[in-house]
């Protein structure tokens, strides 16, 4: 199937690995121009074609790097791809754990972070009649695993998506939310991921909960998801082929969300 993504010039947050290398990779192959941000850009993220752009995205300023980034290179901005988030190093921490500034660093990373670049982003995004789509999480629907205050930025966000959609959609622009289940990138499987750190609270090995979490979050697959499904799903409702798509939060979770 042709997406007619080809000559789309598109901006992916958190581009150096995981579920945002992934989507960088894959709208490379549909043939659009693919511009990367992330703190420390990877050979990975190189090897795709994308531009790699160096910016902490929780800085005030970097929204506008990004963008400048964009428009020299392109000059022209079609897809944004809000991608950048985590939960900040925190862990399976309880409510009471959480400090003022361990909420302001995930509300950064998860929310603010990508309200910058949407709002640098739009004028062009106008102008092209181009397409945003935000990379929310299951725990914003089911915020049943902690902490919550991951899982609070997450429902703001697609909160964000929601009202944004009903405000540009009409003027050309669609706004779609995309929400993963567990998925194996260094958020999960890494060395310092959520998967290491329930390992050492638990006793268990790092593959013994990375092989119980599909079970334990209660997907019905029994698999944990792999970043290129997301990449794929992204790649097709940034596309032409989904133009009448906006507004929505699409899912990706081995059916654990079960409500209607
Ligand atoms: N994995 C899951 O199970 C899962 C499930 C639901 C939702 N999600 C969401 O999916 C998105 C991607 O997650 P992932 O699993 O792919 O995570 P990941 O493998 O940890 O990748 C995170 C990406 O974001 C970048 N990043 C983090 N903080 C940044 C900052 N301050 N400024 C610029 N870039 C930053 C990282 O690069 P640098 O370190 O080089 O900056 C990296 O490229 C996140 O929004 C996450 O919340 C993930």
């Amino acid at each position: 199937m042709d997406l007619g993504l080809t000559g789309k010039v598109a901006i992916v947050t958190g581009a150096s690995r995981g579920i945002g290398l992934a989507t960088a990779r894959a709208l490379s192959a549909e043939g659009a121009h693919v511009v990367g941000a992330a703190r420390k850009p990877s050979a990975e993220l190189e090897a795709t074609g994308a531009l790699p752009v160096a910016v902490d995205l929780t800085d005030r300023g970097s929204a506008d790097v990004v963008l400048e980034a964009a428009l020299e290179a392109h000059g022209r901005l079609d897809l944004l791809v809000n991608n950048v988030g985590g939960d900040a190093g925190l862990g399976p921490v309880g409510f009471a754990e959480l400090s003022d500034d361990d909420w302001l660093d995930v509300f950064s990373t998860n929310l603010f972070a990508t309200v910058r670049v949407t709002r640098a982003a739009l004028p062009h995004l106008l102008e092209s009649r181009g397409v945003v789509a935000n990379v929310s999480s299951i725990g914003a629907r089911q915020p049943d695993f902690p902490p919550v205050a991951y899982n609070a930025a997450k429902a703001a966000l697609t909160a964000v998506g929601r009202g944004l959609a009903t405000e540009v959609s009409p003027l050309g622009v669609r706004v779609l939310t995309v929400s993963p289940g567990p998925t194996r990138t260094d958020m999960w499987a890494g060395p310092d991921g959520i998967g290491a750190r329930f390992a050492a609270a638990s006793g268990l090995t790092l593959d013994q909960v990375l092989d119980g979490a599909p079970e334990h979050v209660g997907m019905l697959t029994g698999a944990m998801i792999d970043p290129a499904e997301v990449a794929d799903l992204l790649c097709y409702l940034l596309s032409p082929r989904a133009a009448s798509i906006t507004g929505s939060d699409h899912l990706i979770d081995g059916g654990a969300v079960r409500a209607v």
